[in-house]
């Protein structure tokens, strides 16, 4: 692969990352009281998703997301020309941001049903929930190629680090990862 191909991949790849994580950001920052299950608990009389999940977060979380990727695209409309992405790029966002919300919500159901409480972490189901759902939905316009996916499950644990290390530096967190 050239580097060309390289850099134009990861910028791609960035501009996909974006969105999804500014969602999940977003939604941890200005999340609410109410939440999406409403206290209901499931067949196996188990909370359905949990407090963590609440509707403030979610929509917050996708209207973020959203907003972002018209920033981006308004900064750079090449985003949705041929070039970039071949589809509405802000369209995009939002289809990114909404699944990734959806992506994390299934990741809560699931973690309910084996008796995880809200905030046990669940190494990398945590960290790529929110990225697996949002590029399954986006994928209605957009298939990202091989190389995307694999940079955006690298970047990942490494955005997660940096955000962890922030947290830590800033006393909000007791250890650095
Ligand atoms: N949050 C929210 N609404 C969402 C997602 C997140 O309000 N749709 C907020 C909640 O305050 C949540 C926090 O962001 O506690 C962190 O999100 P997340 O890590 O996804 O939830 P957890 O608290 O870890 O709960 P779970 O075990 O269900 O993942
Ligand atoms: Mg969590």
């Amino acid at each position: 692969m050239s580097l060309e191909l390289f850099l134009y991949l990861g910028a791609k790849t960035l501009m996909l990352a974006a969105p999804l994580y500014i969602t999940n950001g977003c939604a941890l920052l200005f999340g609410g009281k109410t939440p999406m299950d409403l206290n209901t608990k499931f067949i196996d009389n188990k909370p359905l998703l949990g407090p963590g999940k609440t509707f403030k977060g979610s929509i917050r979380g996708i209207l973020c997301g959203t907003i972002a990727s018209a920033a981006l695209f308004f900064a750079l409309p090449i985003l949705s020309t041929p070039e970039g992405f071949g589809a509405n790029y802000i369209l995009l966002g939002f289809l990114l941001s909404l699944g990734a919300v959806i992506g994390d919500i299934l990741a809560s159901f699931l973690k309910r049903r084996f008796d995880l409480e809200r905030g046990k972490s669940v190494f990398l189901l945590d960290q790529l929930d929110f990225i697996v759902g949002g590029i399954a939905l986006a994928a209605i316009i957009y298939v990202p190629s091989i190389v995307e996916i694999a940079l955006l499950v690298v970047l990942t644990p490494t955005f997660h680090l940096l955000g962890n290390f922030i947290a830590f530096k800033t006393k909000k967190k007791q250890v650095p990862w």
